[in-house]
């Protein structure tokens, strides 16, 4: 039976790119594939990198993974961005998850639980996370799949995200210890790396190191023309095979670690 793989895309350093990155691959998996994005940010800028809505507050009022999980029923917030792709939006309310989910006595496993009727409706879900260590980034991590639960670490090249990356880690190891036994680290993005910059290589070098075989082969470089998705959208973008030079080969990268049958980490 089909079950969903579970990537989550994070990092709790602002801005590397999580939201631009769990969108295109969003995308670029549902050409053959069925895939559920869940925006776990508040900012819901995945939310709008995929339907091109920005007054989020009013579009998605009480509509949002908020609900679906307090509701512990994800089927009702479920919208439909084209053939193939769906998304669970958010919005800024998300804000009152903590203290909702205190008063009504939910868990780290009220994610799983709120995405539980759908698992074997997707190949992939893909989770959009904030740059911050809470409940929504815990909970993605913390749900399990039979067909494997996997995150992405996001990287920049900055030393703020390199002190990032044992941290996300440890968050990692303590959800498989508690909740999600199965969960594997499926490598390293670097992303917005500028093509002249001295240093990225010391930082490939330094990660290489530290991390051995966790680094994405592909690098994906800064380009106006993947920035510029936000604004064009997929449909009737004249540039987009240039802007998704990078995402490309990184989507086959990602298929491939997670088919491989040994744990990366
Ligand atoms: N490959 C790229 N080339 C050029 N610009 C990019 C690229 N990837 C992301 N960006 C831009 O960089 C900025 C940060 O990206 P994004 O919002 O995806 O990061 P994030 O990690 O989700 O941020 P946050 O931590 O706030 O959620 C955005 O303006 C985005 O359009
Ligand atoms: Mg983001």
């Amino acid at each position: 039976m089909l079950t969903a793989k579970i990537i989550t895309f994070g990092i709790s350093k602002g801005g590397c790119s999580k939201s631009t990155s769990s969108g295109i691959t969003s995308y670029l998996l549902s050409k053959e594939e069925k895939v559920l994005a869940i925006d776990m940010d508040g900012q819901g800028n995945l939310t709008s990198f995929l339907t091109g809505e920005y007054d989020i507050c009013n579009a998605f009022e009480q509509r949002t993974i908020l609900e679906a999980i307090l509701n512990e029923d994800s089927r009702s917030y479920i919208i439909k961005i084209k053939e193939n792709l769906d998304l669970i939006p958010s919005n800024d309310f998300l804000a009152t998850l903590p203290r909702k989910m205190f008063e009504k006595g939910l868990n780290l496993d009220a994610l799983q639980k709120a995405l539980q009727p759908v698992m074997e409706d997707y190949d992939w879900i893909i989770i959009d996370t904030p740059p911050a260590l809470s409940e929504q980034t815990v909970m993605p991590l913390s749900t399990y799949s039979e067909a494997g639960s996997y995150a992405v670490i996001m990287f920049d090249g900055s030393i703020f995200a390199y002190y990032a990356i044992p941290k996300f880690l440890e968050i990692i190891d303590g959800a498989r210890e508690r909740y999600n036994p199965t969960l594997k680290t499926a490598g390293i993005l670097f992303s917005l790396i500028d093509a002249r910059a001295k240093e990225n290589e010391v930082m490939q070098e330094a990660i290489e190191e530290d991390y051995p075989n966790l680094k994405f082969e592909t690098i994906v470089r800064r380009k106006a023309s993947t920035r510029r998705i936000a604004i064009s959208g997929f449909e009737r973008n004249s540039e987009l095979k240039n802007a998704l030079e990078f995402y490309n080969p990184f989507v086959e990268e990602l298929k491939k670690r997670v088919q491989q049958k040994q744990p990366q980490r």
